[in-house]
Protein backbone atom coordinates (compact mmCIF):
# COMPACT_ATOMS: atom_id res chain seq x y z
CA UNK A 1 0.00 0.00 0.00
CA UNK A 2 1.37 3.31 -0.96
CA UNK A 3 -0.79 5.99 -1.06
CA UNK A 4 -0.82 9.07 1.10
CA UNK A 5 -3.26 9.22 3.83
CA UNK A 6 -3.37 12.94 5.47
CA UNK A 7 -6.23 14.19 8.15
CA UNK A 8 -7.47 17.63 9.07
CA UNK A 9 -8.33 18.19 13.04
CA UNK A 10 -8.93 21.08 15.17
CA UNK A 11 -11.64 22.55 17.28
CA UNK A 12 -15.34 23.05 16.03
CA UNK A 13 -15.08 26.60 14.31
CA UNK A 14 -11.52 26.03 12.55
CA UNK A 15 -12.61 26.47 9.51
CA UNK A 16 -11.60 22.88 8.03
CA UNK A 17 -14.20 22.86 5.84
CA UNK A 18 -13.50 26.06 3.89
CA UNK A 19 -9.63 24.81 4.12
CA UNK A 20 -10.47 21.11 2.81
CA UNK A 21 -12.30 23.11 -0.21
CA UNK A 22 -9.41 25.01 -1.31
CA UNK A 23 -6.55 22.45 -0.90
CA UNK A 24 -8.42 20.45 -3.56
CA UNK A 25 -7.33 22.20 -6.84
CA UNK A 26 -4.07 22.75 -4.73
CA UNK A 27 -3.56 19.05 -4.22
CA UNK A 28 -4.38 18.54 -7.79
CA UNK A 29 -1.91 20.76 -9.19
CA UNK A 30 0.56 18.57 -7.08
CA UNK A 31 0.41 15.36 -7.50
CA UNK A 32 -1.03 12.93 -10.46
CA UNK A 33 -2.21 10.57 -8.12
CA UNK A 34 -6.13 10.68 -7.68
CA UNK A 35 -7.51 12.57 -4.69
CA UNK A 36 -10.02 11.23 -2.45
CA UNK A 37 -11.75 13.59 -0.21
CA UNK A 38 -13.64 12.51 2.74
CA UNK A 39 -15.09 13.13 6.09
CA UNK A 40 -16.17 11.92 9.52
CA UNK A 41 -18.34 10.96 10.92
CA UNK A 42 -19.46 9.76 7.43
CA UNK A 43 -17.74 9.52 4.34
CA UNK A 44 -19.75 6.31 3.26
CA UNK A 45 -23.58 5.45 3.07
CA UNK A 46 -24.02 3.56 6.26
CA UNK A 47 -21.39 5.46 8.07
CA UNK A 48 -23.44 9.04 7.31
CA UNK A 49 -26.86 7.17 8.53
CA UNK A 50 -24.60 6.75 11.78
CA UNK A 51 -23.62 10.35 11.41
CA UNK A 52 -27.17 11.31 11.22
CA UNK A 53 -27.72 9.70 14.92
CA UNK A 54 -24.85 11.26 16.44
CA UNK A 55 -25.49 14.88 15.76
CA UNK A 56 -29.04 15.04 15.75
CA UNK A 57 -29.23 17.99 17.99
CA UNK A 58 -32.53 15.55 19.72
CA UNK A 59 -30.77 12.97 21.18
CA UNK A 60 -29.53 14.70 24.39
CA UNK A 61 -30.01 11.71 26.21
CA UNK A 62 -26.94 9.92 24.35
CA UNK A 63 -24.66 7.96 26.72
CA UNK A 64 -20.58 9.14 26.17
CA UNK A 65 -19.53 5.88 25.35
CA UNK A 66 -22.64 4.78 23.03
CA UNK A 67 -21.55 7.99 20.79
CA UNK A 68 -18.13 6.89 21.04
CA UNK A 69 -18.70 3.25 20.51
CA UNK A 70 -20.79 4.73 17.31
CA UNK A 71 -17.84 7.10 16.08
CA UNK A 72 -15.44 4.16 15.95
CA UNK A 73 -18.13 2.11 14.38
CA UNK A 74 -19.08 4.52 11.66
CA UNK A 75 -14.78 5.13 10.87
CA UNK A 76 -14.55 1.19 10.63
CA UNK A 77 -16.72 1.22 8.17
CA UNK A 78 -15.33 4.36 6.32
CA UNK A 79 -12.20 2.82 6.16
CA UNK A 80 -12.76 -0.52 5.07
CA UNK A 81 -15.52 1.35 2.22
CA UNK A 82 -13.26 4.04 1.08
CA UNK A 83 -10.23 4.76 2.76
CA UNK A 84 -7.75 1.53 2.40
CA UNK A 85 -9.54 1.00 -0.94
CA UNK A 86 -8.29 3.99 -1.89
CA UNK A 87 -4.44 3.67 0.06
CA UNK A 88 -4.62 0.23 -1.75
CA UNK A 89 -4.72 2.17 -5.40
CA UNK A 90 -1.68 4.53 -4.38
CA UNK A 91 -4.31 7.49 -3.87
CA UNK A 92 -3.64 10.72 -1.75
CA UNK A 93 -6.56 10.51 0.44
CA UNK A 94 -7.84 13.70 2.64
CA UNK A 95 -9.77 13.42 5.03
CA UNK A 96 -11.69 15.49 7.53
CA UNK A 97 -11.52 14.66 10.55
CA UNK A 98 -10.56 10.66 12.48
CA UNK A 99 -9.32 8.94 15.12
CA UNK A 100 -8.11 12.21 16.78
CA UNK A 101 -10.95 13.67 16.97
CA UNK A 102 -12.68 10.40 19.13
CA UNK A 103 -9.07 10.80 21.32
CA UNK A 104 -10.07 14.29 21.83
CA UNK A 105 -13.59 14.94 21.90
CA UNK A 106 -14.65 11.37 23.75
CA UNK A 107 -11.68 11.02 24.98
CA UNK A 108 -10.57 14.41 27.14
CA UNK A 109 -13.73 16.31 26.74
CA UNK A 110 -16.42 13.48 27.38
CA UNK A 111 -14.44 12.33 30.00
CA UNK A 112 -14.31 9.01 28.99
CA UNK A 113 -10.48 8.71 29.04
CA UNK A 114 -8.04 9.20 26.06
CA UNK A 115 -6.43 5.76 26.53
CA UNK A 116 -9.80 3.77 25.91
CA UNK A 117 -11.22 5.85 23.14
CA UNK A 118 -7.56 5.14 21.41
CA UNK A 119 -8.18 1.40 22.15
CA UNK A 120 -12.24 0.87 21.14
CA UNK A 121 -10.80 2.53 17.86
CA UNK A 122 -8.00 0.21 17.67
CA UNK A 123 -10.60 -2.53 17.08
CA UNK A 124 -11.63 -0.14 14.23
CA UNK A 125 -8.94 0.61 12.61
CA UNK A 126 -6.68 -2.50 12.79
CA UNK A 127 -3.38 -0.09 12.69
CA UNK A 128 -4.21 2.47 10.24
CA UNK A 129 -2.49 5.59 11.02
CA UNK A 130 -2.47 9.49 9.01
CA UNK A 131 0.84 9.73 7.33
CA UNK A 132 0.72 13.87 8.00
CA UNK A 133 -1.92 15.82 10.15
CA UNK A 134 -2.72 19.24 9.39
CA UNK A 135 -4.00 20.58 13.20
CA UNK A 136 -5.99 24.37 12.75
CA UNK A 137 -5.49 25.65 16.05
CA UNK A 138 -8.03 28.07 17.44
CA UNK A 139 -9.18 29.34 21.02
CA UNK A 140 -12.39 27.74 22.15
CA UNK A 141 -13.81 30.77 22.13
CA UNK A 142 -12.63 32.16 18.52
CA UNK A 143 -14.06 28.92 16.99
CA UNK A 144 -17.30 29.59 19.08
CA UNK A 145 -17.96 32.65 18.32
CA UNK A 146 -17.25 32.06 14.27
CA UNK A 147 -20.43 29.12 14.51
CA UNK A 148 -22.39 31.75 16.09
CA UNK A 149 -21.76 34.16 12.89
CA UNK A 150 -22.32 31.16 10.47
CA UNK A 151 -25.41 30.33 12.50
CA UNK A 152 -27.58 32.16 10.41
CA UNK A 153 -27.20 29.84 7.75
CA UNK A 154 -27.08 26.66 9.33
CA UNK A 155 -28.33 25.00 12.79
CA UNK A 156 -26.09 23.59 15.22
CA UNK A 157 -24.94 20.20 15.74
CA UNK A 158 -25.44 18.92 19.05
CA UNK A 159 -21.55 18.85 19.59
CA UNK A 160 -21.13 21.94 18.42
CA UNK A 161 -23.98 23.07 21.64
CA UNK A 162 -21.34 21.81 24.73
CA UNK A 163 -20.28 24.49 26.39
CA UNK A 164 -17.05 26.81 25.90
CA UNK A 165 -15.07 24.41 28.47
CA UNK A 166 -15.66 21.33 26.74
CA UNK A 167 -14.00 22.82 23.66
CA UNK A 168 -11.14 24.17 25.44
CA UNK A 169 -10.20 20.47 26.85
CA UNK A 170 -11.10 19.52 22.94
CA UNK A 171 -7.97 22.14 22.41
CA UNK A 172 -6.10 20.76 25.27
CA UNK A 173 -6.47 17.12 24.45
CA UNK A 174 -4.95 17.96 20.94
CA UNK A 175 -1.75 19.82 22.46
CA UNK A 176 -1.14 16.69 24.00
CA UNK A 177 -1.55 13.99 21.40
CA UNK A 178 1.10 17.19 19.08
CA UNK A 179 3.16 16.45 22.40
CA UNK A 180 3.46 13.15 21.99
CA UNK A 181 3.74 12.89 18.22
CA UNK A 182 5.53 16.03 17.14
CA UNK A 183 6.42 14.73 13.90
CA UNK A 184 2.89 13.43 12.60
CA UNK A 185 0.96 16.38 13.06
CA UNK A 186 1.66 20.15 11.45
CA UNK A 187 0.31 23.03 13.63
CA UNK A 188 -1.50 25.97 11.89
CA UNK A 189 -2.82 29.07 13.48
CA UNK A 190 -5.82 29.10 12.53
CA UNK A 191 -6.95 32.32 14.06
CA UNK A 192 -5.17 33.86 11.46
CA UNK A 193 -7.29 34.63 8.16
CA UNK A 194 -8.55 31.93 5.63
CA UNK A 195 -5.68 33.09 3.21
CA UNK A 196 -2.91 32.68 5.43
CA UNK A 197 -4.45 29.51 6.22
CA UNK A 198 -4.38 27.65 3.22
CA UNK A 199 -0.96 29.26 2.16
CA UNK A 200 0.64 27.50 5.57
CA UNK A 201 -1.16 24.12 4.68
CA UNK A 202 -0.01 24.41 0.78
CA UNK A 203 3.36 24.89 1.63
CA UNK A 204 3.01 22.12 4.05
CA UNK A 205 1.25 19.35 1.57
CA UNK A 206 3.25 20.77 -1.30
CA UNK A 207 6.58 19.75 0.52
CA UNK A 208 5.04 16.51 2.20
CA UNK A 209 3.74 15.39 -1.34
CA UNK A 210 7.12 15.83 -2.94
CA UNK A 211 9.04 13.87 -0.64
CA UNK A 212 6.36 11.47 -0.88
CA UNK A 213 6.95 10.68 -4.15
CA UNK A 214 10.76 11.01 -4.38
CA UNK A 215 10.56 8.03 -1.76
CA UNK A 216 8.44 6.23 -4.23
CA UNK A 217 10.09 6.63 -7.05
P1 LIG B 1 -17.61 18.06 11.65
O1 LIG B 1 -18.57 17.63 10.62
O2 LIG B 1 -16.16 18.00 11.33
O3 LIG B 1 -18.04 19.50 12.09
P2 LIG B 1 -17.23 20.83 11.90
O4 LIG B 1 -16.94 20.95 10.43
O5 LIG B 1 -18.22 21.83 12.40
O6 LIG B 1 -16.01 20.71 12.75
O7 LIG B 1 -17.82 17.24 12.97
C1 LIG B 1 -19.06 17.26 13.59
C2 LIG B 1 -18.89 17.16 15.09
O8 LIG B 1 -18.54 15.84 15.47
C3 LIG B 1 -17.82 18.09 15.63
O9 LIG B 1 -18.36 18.79 16.72
C4 LIG B 1 -16.75 17.14 16.10
C5 LIG B 1 -17.50 15.88 16.42
N1 LIG B 1 -16.71 14.63 16.37
C6 LIG B 1 -16.47 13.93 17.54
O10 LIG B 1 -16.90 14.35 18.62
N2 LIG B 1 -15.72 12.79 17.49
C7 LIG B 1 -15.25 12.28 16.32
O11 LIG B 1 -14.57 11.22 16.31
C8 LIG B 1 -15.52 13.01 15.09
C9 LIG B 1 -15.02 12.49 13.79
C10 LIG B 1 -16.25 14.18 15.17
Amino acid sequence: MTGLFITIEGPDGAGKSSLVKKLIPAIESMSERSLVVTREPGGSEIAEEIRNILLNPGHTAMDPRTEALLLAASRRQHVVEKILPALSRDEIVLCDRFVDSSVAYQGQARGIGMEKVIAINEFAIEGLKPDLTLYLDVEAEVGLARIRDKQSNRTQDRLELEAVTFHEEVRNAYHMMIQKEPKRFITIDASKNQDSVFEAAASTLSSAIEQFERKNS
